[in-house]
């Protein structure tokens, strides 16, 4: 079966993501890399016996044609499944198991948001900042450029915050601390800590 885009659990973000922005981004660019990628799965007659995970991390055993191009929309694709899965409009506070898993990493929940934030705003061009479980179950913020994923790295994403200037420009234009900090508070992280426990190996 095609793979598909999530479904959005909410109908606003606002005011921390204009509705233009949200819909231009899921209707748009999201469901253009989805598209994309079936198509170039179909092309190589793909039989979707994995999960878009998955095959991520198992990109390597295939010989797919157009591969760069393949792998450029399955990045696409996973990384706004993710980031559109783990926002909310309802206030969400961090479960207590993930700030301890947070605490143990980086000191403290501030001391986490801080590097997060510092390290989204090192990126120099279009790209993502993510939050991954590394191959030592250790948490890591990471910069990818682009449409990398972190599934390519062997690190499993648990947080994901799309830097492309179409995820923000329209309501934020060059302002991206404040396009982080907000984007902060609508941030499920019920959901990033069972994106945790899902990864854990
Ligand atoms: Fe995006």
């Amino acid at each position: 079966m095609e793979y598909e885009r999530i479904i959005l659990p909410y109908n606003s973000l606002e005011p921390v993501i204009d509705d233009k922005t949200l819909n231009l981004h899921y209707n748009g660019h999201y469901k253009n890399y989805t598209d994309k990628l079936n198509m170039l799965l179909k092309e190589n007659n793909y039989d979707y016996r994995y999960s878009p995970e998955e095959l991520a991390i198992n990109i390597n055993i295939f010989t797919f044609k157009n591969n760069s191009d393949l792998s450029f929309n399955l990045g696409g694709y996973l990384n706004h499944s993710l980031y559109f899965d783990h926002l909310t409009n309802n206030k969400v506070l961090v479960p207590k198991g993930l700030a301890k898993k947070i605490n143990k990493c980086f000191g403290s929940f501030d001391d986490f948001k801080k590097e997060f934030i510092d390290m989204a705003l090192e990126l120099k061009e279009s790209g993502w900042t993510y939050l991954v479980l590394d191959k030592n179950n250790k948490l890591r913020i990471i910069n990818l450029p682009n449409w990398d994923s972190p599934y390519f790295y062997e690190f499993i994403p648990i947080m994901s915050i799309d830097m492309w200037e179409h995820a923000y420009y329209i309501k934020y234009n060059l302002d991206r601390k404040k396009y982080l900090e907000n984007i902060f508070n609508i941030i499920d992280f019920n959901k990033v800590y069972r994106n945790l426990l899902n990864a854990k190996r």
